[in-house]
C-alpha cells in the first residue's frame, strides 16, 4: 500500500512505499540521491547500486526531473536530508521517464506564466493552491454555520451590475449577452425567499489595467441579507475575514512559512477592524502631503498610502454618492455620501471587500441608472424587487484572489489562481 510522503515520514521507521515525481536528482556511479515530491511533501530516497537490480539501477541513472516513479524501501530519520527523513530504496519503478523539463532556475515571470500548466507543480504554487482551498472551505463554513443558503447566480446576463465599461460581451444565439460582473442583482431577487444567501462564483471584468491586483476572471464570494443595514453587513465582513485568517493559520502554517509570510502579523487580524469614513481618509492623505479633491475616487496609490498607517484590514465607509454604483443609496445623515463600505487590506493588497446597503427607492434607482448611461427599462425585472414587498437589505462581495494574495504574501494576484486571465493573457 502506498503512503503519502507525509504519512511515510509520520511512520518514521520500517518499510514504506511512496510514489510521486522527481524533484531533484544527483548521483555517483554507486549511489543516486533522488528527492521525490508528492502533493504532501518531498523526501530524499537513496538508491544504492548494490541493493537494486541492474535494470532498476539503469533506469535510475537516466531519471530526469519530473519523471514519475514508485519507490519501496525502509525509512529512517536523517538530519541531513531536506525534510529530515530518508528512504533506503529496495525497489523502484519508473512510471514515466520525463523529457527534459523546460523550467529551470531563474526563469522570467512571463516564461513561467507561459508554462503555467507545468509551473503549478512548484512548491510555491502548490502552497498557494492549498491555502486557496482552505479559503474556499472557510467561506462555505462561515456562511453555512450562520444559516445562509448557497445559491447559484447566472454567468450569462443581460445587464451590467458594476458599470458598462468592464463588460465582456458574448454572442448569445442571435443576440448578445454579458459575462457576469457580480451576482448582486440576482441576489437581491433571491433574498425575498431565502433571506440570507451567499455564493462563491466566477466574475468577469474587462479591466484595462495591468496592475498586480486585477484579473479578468476572478472569484467573488458574495452575500446578501434581507432586513440588514450597513452595520450588519460590515460586521459579517469583518468576522468572515477573521474566520478565514484563523482557518488558514490553523491548517496551513507550513505553507505560510514556505511562502515567507509573517505568521505573527496574521495573528493580529481580529475583528472589529478600524473604521474610517472616506472624508477621514482624505484627511489622513492630506497629513501625508497628498491632496485629493472631495468627490474623487481613491486610486490604488492612495489606498496604499492610507494603509501604511495600519497593519490590519480597515473599513472605509461613506464614499461620495455620485461615483458609486447605481444601487448604493444616499446616507440620510450625509446625503452627499452613500451607505457603503470597502474593506482595504494592509501591505498594499488593495480592496478585499466592497459592499453596501441597497437603495429601495425606485425613482432614485432610475435616476442613478440614467445618470450612468443605462436604460432603466432594461432593469425593469430588477425594479420589480422594489414593487412587491420591498424590504431594507444589504450585502457585499469579497475578492477571493485578493484575500489569497494577501495571506500568501504574493507579488501578483496572478499567482492566486491556477490559470490567470488578464488583459494580456488567456493561455494556457
Ligand atoms: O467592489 P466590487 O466591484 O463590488 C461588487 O461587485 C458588488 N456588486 C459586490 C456586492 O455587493 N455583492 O467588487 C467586490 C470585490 C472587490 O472588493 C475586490 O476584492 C474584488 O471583488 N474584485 C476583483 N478582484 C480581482 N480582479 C478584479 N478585476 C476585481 N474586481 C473586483
Ligand atoms: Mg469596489
Amino acid at each position: 500500500m502506498y503512503l503519502s510522503i507525509k504519512e511515510a515520514m509520520k511512520k518514521g521507521s520500517g518499510s514504506v512505499a511512496v510514489r510521486g515525481w522527481v524533484y531533484r536528482v544527483r548521483g555517483s556511479n554507486k549511489m543516486i540521491f533522488l528527492v521525490l515530491r508528492d502533493s504532501t511533501d518531498i523526501i530524499q530516497c537513496v538508491i544504492d547500486k548494490e541493493k537494486v537490480t541492474e535494470e532498476e539501477w539503469k533506469a535510475a541513472e537516466k531519471l530526469l526531473i519530473e519523471s514519475s516513479a514508485e519507490v519501496e524501501g525502509t525509512i529512517h530519520e536523517d538530519k541531513r536530508a531536506p525534510t529530515g527523513y530518508e528512504i533506503k530504496v529496495s525497489r523502484m519503478n519508473v512510471v514515466h521517464q520525463a523529457g527534459v523539463f523546460p523550467i529551470t532556475k531563474d526563469q522570467s515571470t512571463e516564461f513561467l506564466l507561459d508554462k503555467r500548466h507545468l509551473w503549478l507543480r512548484s512548491r510555491k504554487l502548490t502552497s498557494v493552491m492549498k491555502i486557496r482551498s482552505t479559503v474556499f472551505g472557510a467561506i462555505d463554513e462561515f456562511f453555512r454555520e450562520r444559516g445562509f443558503y448557497e445559491v447559484a447566480p447566472p454567468i450569462l446576463t443581460p445587464n451590467a451590475c458594476e458599470g458598462k465599461m468592464t463588460l465582456f460581451k458574448v454572442k448569445y444565439f442571435d443576440d448578445v449577452a454579458y459575462l457576469t460582473q457580480s451576482w448582486q442583482l440576482y441576489a437581491e431577487a433571491l433574498i425575498f425567499s431565502l433571506e440570507k444567501i451567499y455564493c462563491n462564483s466566477p466574475c468577469f471584468r474587462a479591466e484595462r489595467s495591468k496592475t498586480s491586483r486585477h484579473l479578468a476572471e476572478f472569484y467573488m464570494a458574495e452575500m446578501e441579507v434581507a432586513w440588514a443595514h450597513l452595520d450588519d453587513v460590515v460586521k459579517y465582513g469583518e468576522e468572515l475575514v477573521e474566520f478565514i485568517v484563523k482557518k488558514v493559520l490553523k491548517g496551513n502554517e507550513e505553507e505560510l512559512k514556505l511562502l515567507g509570510q509573517d505568521i505573527e502579523k496574521l495573528k493580529k487580524v481580529k475583528a472589529p477592524f478600524p473604521h474610517i469614513t472616506y472624508t477621514k481618509a482624505l484627511d489622513i492623505l492630506k497629513k501625508d502631503g497628498i491632496e485629493i479633491e472631495w468627490g474623487k475616487d481613491l486610486r490604488t496609490i492612495e489606498e496604499d498610502k492610507i494603509m501604511e498607517h495600519f497593519d490590519t484590514p480597515v473599513i472605509v465607509t461613506n464614499y461620495p454618492k455620485d461615483i458609486m454604483a447605481f444601487y448604493k443609496p444616499a446616507d440620510p445623515k450625509d446625503p452627499k455620501t452613500a451607505l457603503c463600505f470597502d474593506m482595504l487590506a494592509p501591505y498594499g493588497y488593495g480592496e478585499l471587500i466592497g459592499g453596501s446597503e441597497r437603495d429601495t427607492n425606485i425613482e432614485e434607482l432610475k435616476k442613478a441608472l440614467k445618470k450612468q448611461g443605462n436604460k432603466p427599462e432594461n432593469y425593469d425585472w430588477y425594479l420589480d424587487t422594489r414593487r412587491y414587498g420591498s424590504v431594507p437589505h444589504s450585502g457585499f462581495g469579497l475578492g477571493v484572489e485578493r484575500v489569497v494574495s494577501w495571506l500568501c504574501n504574493l507579488d501578483s494576484i496572478k499567482d492566486a489562481i491556477p490559470f490567470p486571465r488578464t488583459m494580456l493573457r488567456k493561455t494556457p
